[in-house]
């Protein structure tokens, strides 16, 4: 069920003032969000070191504004690192964390300077054994977690009694695997998942046997940490408490990595629609968007989240609604069952916490254009807003 807001009118004027100067479907992005959300995440994982995952927004003013910060990047592909490279000038600050590479992804990122990559089964050791001089591996291992809304422990990950096994096999091709990852899921319920795979982890980093006397120094707790959709979550210290504890309990030595994507980069998003056209269809307004399922909101598909959406009236009437997105497929539909005040043609919809896995995902389905991609407080204040235009 989708949460809607019914705003007054006036509330409005910023989202108006923006629609009329960049027009629409627009997404704006807030660097300051970001940056407020990585000093959080910082601050409940003192220690930790973090590397955004590009993959959930891959946009300039956000790399800029984290490369200011100090944060680190989990790259996946070589379009991920092509954007990276002239914003961020310290190679050694990227991990390369797809379990699959193709040979092309590895020879980039080598290019770039990254040595650090992930690989979680045998095939995957032999494409390193070229490049055993220039790399360290980090070996994923699989934890599920029940409670995550997108699991990533399915498709991803080696079975942890076969962490050893194959530890051992990249010893024998002369490889070093320096330590372990893992990713428990997207947007967690709790932390307790990253704690008991923190636990498991330490298990095999303590055992003297693995890894032929060369300790594994690291340790990748994957990203997960949640935000506010529909309901209000715990707060991000809260969430990392357990995780702080497991933490605690390994030795002093070891480095800790994340790779946060949706908690730096949801928050940041909001997407700025107008209604194009509205029927009424057995007694129910459907009002229709210039922005869908096969745009911005493409995450409610393939990440299967729902966004708070937003509305500007001052009637207090309300009747049974639909919002639907632009593409001429019946599946575009923001959101059923809701109950909204009467809306016009030209008005605003407002959906909020889209930064993560929303443009990053859309198409442009029908020749709908997707969404321009604005990005303010990028650090020359709001007079000089960034505008991008999104690429096919
Ligand atoms: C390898 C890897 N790292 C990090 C992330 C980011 O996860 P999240 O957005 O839940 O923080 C993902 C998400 O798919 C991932 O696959």
């Amino acid at each position: 069920m989708t949460r809607i807001a019914v705003a007054c009118s006036e509330q409005g004027a910023y989202y108006r003032g923006m629609a009329e100067r960049h027009g629409t479907p627009l997404l704006i992005l807030d660097c300051h969000k970001v940056l407020s959300q990585y000093q959080s995440l910082q601050a409940a994982l003192p220690n930790v070191a973090l590397y955004y995952a590009i993959k959930s927004m891959p946009h300039e003013a956000i790399l800029r504004t984290l490369v200011t910060a100090g944060a680190g990047f989990d790259v996946a592909t070589v379009g991920e690192i092509e954007l990276l490279q002239p914003l961020a000038d310290s190679p050694r600050s990227t991990i390369h964390t797809h379990p699959v590479k193709r040979d092309a992804d590895i020879r980039a990122a080598l290019r770039y300077g990254c040595t650090t990559f992930v690989v979680d089964n045998v095939w995957e050791l032999e494409k390193f054994a070229a490049f055993r001089h220039r790399v360290g591996l980090l070996l994923r291992i699989g934890f599920r977690a029940s409670n995550a809304v997108v699991d990533l422990s399915r498709k991803f990950g080696c079975q942890f009694d076969e962490a050893p096994l194959l530890i051992r096999r990249a010893a024998n091709l002369g490889l070093h695997v320096k330590g372990l990852s893992f990713h428990v899921g997207s947007q967690c319920a709790t932390g307790e998942h990253h704690a008991s795979a923190i636990r498991a982890c330490r298990e095999l980093m303590s055992d003297p046997s693995i890894g032929d006397g060369v300790p594994l120094s690291i340790l990748d707790i994957g990203g997960g940490f949640p935000v506010d959709y529909l309901e209000s979550v715990t707060t991000i210290d809260r969430f990392c408490e357990p995780i702080r504890r497991a933490l605690s309990e390994l030795p002093g030595n070891i480095q800790i990595w994340a790779e946060p994507g949706r908690f730096l980069s949801a928050p940041a998003g909001t997407a700025v629609s107008r209604i194009m056209g509205k029927a009424r269809r057995n007694g129910v307004m459907w009002y229709y968007l210039d922005d869908g399922l096969y745009g911005s909101y493409s995450g409610q598909l393939f990440d299967h989240m729902r966004y708070p959406l937003q509305v500007f009236s001052d009637s207090k009437q309300r009747e049974a609604a639909v919002i639907a997105g632009p593409t001429c497929d019946s599946i575009d539909v923001i959101a059923e069952d809701i109950e909204l005040p009467p809306l016009e043609i030209g008005d605003l919809v407002v959906g909020h916490q889209m930064g993560a896995y929303t443009a990053a995902s859309a198409t442009d389905f029908n020749f709908f254009e997707r969404a321009k991609i604005v990005a303010v407080n990028a650090g020359r204040g709001r007079d000089s807003d960034a505008v991008y235009y999104a690429t096919a």
